[in-house]
């Protein structure tokens, strides 16, 4: 689809699942990577069209089980796992559970943020808290008493950072005493490039999940969500039995096999990613801007002043996709996603050195 954009405005969701052959998009945040078989040949043999059972077939569910057990070391049941469409809404339903009970209104999230958390929160009538994403675990203990859930995103989005076990462990055991969930949004599980991936444990923790980026489905729409509690997986089986109802069939399907593919396809999209970060992190120091080394998922956020103008000129004049911080908890900052060819790195790199040039 060609995108044609009258006013000198931008926003995040106006870039998505917009492609425009001229434009060089670092807003994107999905692999470009192709899934790890042939889907096609899944579509081929696929003939159900009913409904499916809400919280997910049994065959992915029983397939997932051994997955988090194998991958993150928990050991859940069946009916503590959900197939959801996608993470997004795993995240809405935990919320919208929480959100029905009385007195929970208050969600802490680590800033800069997801762009998406702060609205969910919204949306579900609830106020979102801010704690920095360098984690102060005093600062987590204090916010998180007077909060109901606490969302933790390692590796995160937008800023590359992966929390360590010993801090993942620390918030995981103030929240437990202090009454509050813990939502573990961990969809970049697979890319972490300095250390291993470490998944947070425990009664009150709830493991948000998905297939987007470890497999490259974004648009296939399929997550999942799990915790030792079988009541609050019920309750929030309920709620979606009233929203989208069953997470799209085929979808399920092509998950399935995704799980029975050898974990070296995984490996060597983790390895092609790092190369990238390599690269794109040398190229924007090289432009003169203070930035962080991303040690997981597939953005870098430069710091850069005025991010809005950055974003603008570079969409509008040199065709540069960016998304500007401001958004992300993060003023002052632009995100640059590594998720897309190689070649296309390169120009677009290319083509932020001739705007800075121009400054
Ligand atoms: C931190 C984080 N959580 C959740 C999502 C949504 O993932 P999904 O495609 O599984 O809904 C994204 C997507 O970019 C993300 O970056």
């Amino acid at each position: 689809m060609v995108v044609t954009v009258t006013h000198r405005v931008i926003s995040p969701g106006m870039f998505i699942g917009v492609e425009d052959a001229d434009v060089v998009s670092f807003g994107s945040g999905q692999p470009d990577l192709a899934p790890p078989f042939d889907v096609g040949e899944v579509f081929l043999n696929f003939s159900r069209f009913k409904y499916g059972k809400v919280g997910g077939e049994d065959e992915l569910k029983a397939k997932l089980r051994g997955y988090v057990k194998r991958e993150f070391g928990h050991c859940v049941d069946e009916d503590c796992i959900m197939v959801t469409n996608g993470a997004s809404e795993a995240l809405d339903l935990v919320l919208r559970k929480v959100s029905l009970d009385p007195g929970r209104r208050r969600v802490l999230l680590t800033k800069p943020y997801y762009y998406s958390y702060p609205h969910l929160a919204r949306i579900n009538h609830m106020t979102p808290m801010y704690t920095d994403a360098n984690i102060d675990l005093e600062d987590v203990k204090e916010k998180s008493g007077n909060c109901d859930v606490m969302i933790v995103n390692s590796p995160a989005n937008p800023t590359g950072n992966v929390i360590e076990k010993s801090v993942l462990r620390g918030i995981q055991e103030i929240t437990e005493d202090n009454g509050c969930i813990l939502i573990s949004d961990e969809v970049y599980h697979s890319l972490t490039y300095e250390s291993k991936h470490y998944s947070p444990k425990g009664e009150n923790v709830v493991t948000v999940n998905s297939f987007s980026k470890t497999y490259s489905l974004c648009g296939y729409r399929i997550g999942y969500v799990f915790c030792q509690n079988p009541g609050f997986m019920k309750d929030i089986c309920e709620i979606k039995a009233h929203t989208s109802m069953n997470t799209n069939l085929l979808s399920q399907r092509v998950a399935m096999e995704c799980l029975c593919v050898p974990k070296r396809h995984v490996l060597k999209n983790r390895e092609i990613f790092q190369r990238r970060r390599d690269y794109i992190y040398r190229r924007v120091k090289e432009l003169g801007f203070e930035v962080e080394k991303p040690e997981g998922a597939f953005y870098v956020l430069p710091k850069v002043g005025d991010s809005m103008s950055m974003a603008r000129d570079l969409f509008f004049e040199h065709r540069v996709t960016v998304y500007p911080g401001e958004r992300l908890g993060a003023s002052g900052h632009v995100r640059l996603s590594f998720a897309l060819p190689q070649d296309k790195i390169d120009e677009g790199m290319g083509r932020i050195d001739e705007y800075v040039a121009k400054l």
